[in-house]
């Protein structure tokens, strides 16, 4: 939530300023603003409410603003509405500091008072004016030197923040610091650059490093040096992204969404290729030992969002395959609850951000309590990939839509992979029934290619429930899986309400909620479950329900009862979320374009959720 950015080099900093927030716009939208300085003059700062593109206007797409060294931000309000006084960056009174930040300072009100004891006076409701705040009243009590000043207020702050800060005496450079949310620093010939993620200067440079916890640098053109908490100097390790550019770019397509939906078979295809070597999977890469998986006795996924529903999907996978227990549970739940952790287990956390801050907090207590922790995650270097034991990167791409999807079927495919790998090392499956089922898993990507080029029936459906109030997604196992995420993909880009349950539970109150035409999306793919769910159905069409059935080639019999049908290519059962999403996630789409809504940025949603 928010995305924060700087650069000091040598062009004109507020064009790239901007640059660099438009592509970090996912991670919050309801205000924006940059500071940026020319040499010794003073600071200027612009700030706008409402979408990147009004601060941009305001500063001529940034031509209006000169100087070198600046820094910005794209706000997704927590303390403080969006206003334009709200909107970073933010300064002391007298500008000597000016920064920016994502994350929240819990123990804001408590440094305000003290602060303001001490004379300071506060313009906004955010938390960020007080860490500024802070940081001047350190810089000012403390010979004036930036990292002493920052070190000082990170002792006092709790809370998360990346921060980027510039200060009066030291032109051309800018301050950043780290705790729980993302940062990124990036260098180049010349030129330094710290953002929120690595879309926001992938155009610039691939060659980045990851500041740690708690630790602040200093970036300087084309020279970064990095310090503790005691303000040595320390070292870190350059790394260069494989992402390209064009990736962070639409190519072509209306929507970030439609094209990361295209893009589905080439995440799989490259993430089934990341471990799978000659038919057989190599964990090495993840680091999880056989000896380690042997002795498996319980299994926690652990999650939020679209990210939990694979957990649901990959629960009936692993207990099928692997015949090893699993609880699937929502991160904000867990890292509250009395965990009574099974002796060997494993909590497996699924994050496409690797930031999300419930599952991230989610890890670290199944660590506080001795447990082995795997994670699936897509954003390379995030903190979740660092702190976890073993990590399966998913191999996506950069997912810029707030609504995900590739994100989403790579982490189910990963799912897959695990349960086919610990089902054979346990015995639970020979050689030969995991070639198998690895050889069908190569098949999805064609699959999905195909029920891809179908698209245009979906759009027609998806125009002509564009009105609806109300929908109901239901399914039976792995169905209910996908109901979920189907669900899920509806109601946050389209805004209309609707709800996916087990279609056994319905008639245990739901079924009242079913008025004449309402659409009742029945998914049937899990062949032994097929006549019940059908049956589900039968029972809405009866109170009046307009019928729309998801099924796999074969099942012609489906269209006695539906009204409207989408069939899907065959392929292992315990495989079929994979092709059964496609349809969903574009009927969502189509709901959402028919509307006229904003498909990439729905309203109040953003893409990385690192508040609790
Ligand atoms: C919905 C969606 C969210 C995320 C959730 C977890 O389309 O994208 O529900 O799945 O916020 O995010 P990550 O995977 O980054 O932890």
């Amino acid at each position: 939530m928010c995305g924060i950015v700087g650069f000091t080099g040598h062009r004109q900093a507020a064009p790239v300023l901007l640059d660099g927030l438009a592509k970090l716009e996912y991670r919050g939208y309801d205000s924006a603003g940059i500071a940026v300085r020319d040499g010794e003059k003073d600071v200027e700062i612009v700030k706008a409410k409402g979408r990147l593109r009004v601060l941009a206007e305001k500063t001529n797409d940034g031509t209006a603003m000169h100087g070198t060294c600046g820094i910005g931000h794209t706000r997704w309000a927590t303390h403080g509405e969006p206003s334009e006084l709200n909107a970073h960056p933010h300064c002391s009174d007298d500008r000597n500091v000016v920064g920016v930040h994502n994350g929240i300072i819990e123990n804001y009100q408590e440094l305000r008072e003290k602060l303001q004891h001490k004379g300071y006076n506060f313009y906004s409701d955010t938390d960020t004016e007080v860490a500024i705040k802070l940081i001047d009243y350190y810089y000012k009590k403390y010979e004036h030197t930036p990292v002493d000043a920052i070190n000082h207020a990170m002792v006092r702050i709790r809370g998360s923040y990346a921060l980027a800060i510039m200060f009066r005496d030291y032109p051309e450079e800018i301050y950043a610091a780290r705790k729980d949310s993302p940062m990124i620093i990036g260098v180049a010939d010349g030129e330094s650059f710290v953002a929120s993620d690595v879309p926001a200067i992938l155009k610039y440079t691939r060659n980045v490093y990851y500041i740690g916890n708690m630790e602040l640098c200093r970036l300087q053109k084309g020279n970064v040096t990095f310090y503790n908490l005691d303000g040595d100097e320390i070292e870190k390790d350059l790394v260069e992204i494989q992402w390209d550019a064009e990736a962070a770019e639409k190519a072509g397509f209306e929507h970030f969404m439609m094209k990361e939906i295209h893009e589905q078979p080439k995440a799989i295809r490259d993430t089934i290729n990341s471990v799978v070597r000659d038919g057989k999977i190599d964990l090495s890469g993840v680091g999880i030992t056989e000896e380690e998986i042997q002795k498996l006795q319980q299994i926690y996924i652990v999650a939020c969002g679209s990210a939990y529903h694979v957990g649901v999907a990959a629960q009936y996978v692993i207990e099928e395959l692997a015949q090893i227990p699993v609880r699937v549970e929502l991160a904000s739940e867990f890292r509250y609850r009395r965990m009574l952790f099974a002796p060997n287990s494993l909590v497996i956390i699924v994050s496409q951000s690797g930031e999300t801050a419930d599952s991230l907090a989610a890890l670290r207590e199944a660590k506080a309590h001795g447990v082995k922790t795997l994670a699936i995650v897509n954003v390379v270097g995030s903190t979740i990939a660092r702190e976890a034991d073993h990590v399966f990167y998913t191999l996506a791409g950069p997912e810029i839509a707030v609504a995900t999807t590739k994100a989403y079927s790579t982490q189910l495919i990963a799912s897959y992979i695990l349960s086919i790998e610990f089902a054979r090392v346990r015995g639970m499956i020979d050689e030969d029934r995991a070639a198998e089922l690895i050889a069908e898993l190569q098949t999805i990507p064609d699959k999905i290619e195909k029920l891809l080029e179908d698209k245009e029936r979906i759009q027609w459906f998806a125009a002509k429930q564009m009105n609806a109030q109300n929908m109901f997604f239901i399914g039976r196992g792995i169905d209910y899986a996908v109901s979920l995420e189907g669900s899920l993909k509806m109601k946050e880009i389209s805004y209309i309400h609707s709800e996916a349950y087990a279609a056994g539970e319905l008639k245990h109150g739901t079924i009242s909620l079913i008025e004449p035409g309402t659409l009742v999306i029945g998914v049937l793919t899990q062949q032994d479950l097929y006549e019940k769910t059908v049956s589900n159905m039968v029972e809405c069409k009866s109170r009046g329900a307009y019928l729309m059935a998801l099924t796999t080639y074969g099942n012609y019999s489906i269209e006695d009862c539906a009204e409207f049908v989408i069939y899907i290519p065959k392929t292992d059962p315990l495989f079929a979320a994979s092709l059964a999403v496609i349809p969903l996630q574009l009927m969502g789409y189509y709901v959402s374009v028919a509307k006229g809504l904003d498909v990439d940025k729905p309203r109040n949603l953003a893409k990385s959720v690192t508040v609790e």
